[in-house]
């Protein structure tokens, strides 16, 4: 692992919003990057997908029905696949609404929109969610992230970490941009010994659940030398139970919950 890429100590435990602060604002939207920053995340997790053509787009699900009004204005693009619309016609939808009436006229926002609204204020958490759909993608992600100012300023401060459920993607994303560090998730389980000592190998963080850790699983993580930011932790109890149990980051909707037992 790079030494300090992510790593704190200093700073004790990273303080990461999931998706932005998307308890209080709709996920994936600038409007929760924001609250993210106003709540005192350290960290802004977000996840990226690409259209039909070829932009990186900030969202979490492989549809867009869950966080657009998509069915409103295209009801004969069933089932609503990112891939299958193009930024445009993306960007007529409204990410907003679904989540508050306040919110009414959020746009899903493109990778170089999130990179400026994160850049200057917080480190970044990017996920590839699903980079199976989408073949090239980590080299695409490599020009994107390496082009951007915002993005190697964070990388140089140790501030920039590229996660993914899918091992094998973030292996290739690995190799062909050996800069940034890397973060494993985990769902359905803790990791286990031999992947850990896989990714030891090239690998900079193991990320589970929390309901997938026990004190025993952090030491064994730690043990490889890569650091752990657990997910998706929003309540004080869970919060405090990750930090005792050593985790070096938490992963929550609400920041400022974490903030503040941090500062207590
Ligand atoms: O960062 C961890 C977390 O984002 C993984 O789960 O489904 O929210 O992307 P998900
Ligand atoms: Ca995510």
């Amino acid at each position: 692992p790079e030494a300090g890429a992510d790593h704190r100590p200093d700073d004790g435990i990273v303080v990461i919003a999931h998706r932005g602060s998307s308890g209080i604002a709709p996920e994936n939207t600038i409007a929760a990057v924001r609250a993210a920053v106003r709540q005192g995340a350290e960290q802004i997790e977000n996840d990226v997908q690409r259209t039909a053509d070829g932009a990186l787009v900030i969202v979490h699900d492989p549809t867009l029905a869950r966080t657009t009004n998509v069915e409103e204005v295209f009801p004969d693009r069933s089932p609503w696949r990112v891939g299958d619309f193009t930024l445009a016609e993306i960007k007529r939808l409204d990410a907003g609404s679904w989540f508050a009436p306040e919110f009414t006229g959020e746009r899903v926002p493109t990778l170089s929109e999130w990179l400026r609204a994160v850049g200057p204020h917080r480190g970044m958490l990017l996920e590839a969610k699903a980079p199976e759909l989408y073949p090239g993608i980590a080299e695409q992600l490599r020009h994107t992230l390496l082009g951007s100012r915002e993005f190697t300023a964070a990388l140089r401060r140790g501030d920039a970490v590229m996660q993914s459920f899918n091992h094998e993607w973030l292996r290739e994303f690995d190799a062909v941009a050996p800069g940034v560090p890397v973060g494993l998730l985990f769902a359905g389980g803790p990791p286990s010994r031999d992947v850990l000592a896989d990714a030891a190998g090239w690998a900079e963080q193991a990320n589970p659940a929390l309901g997938d850790v026990t004190p025993e699983i952090i030491d064994l993580i730690h043990s490889f030398g890569l650091t752990t930011h657990v997910w998706t932790v929003n309540d004080g109890q869970g919060m405090r139970r990750a930090i005792n149990w050593g985790a070096d980051g938490v992963i929550t909707n609400y920041p400022q919950v974490l903030t503040g037992i941090l500062s207590s």
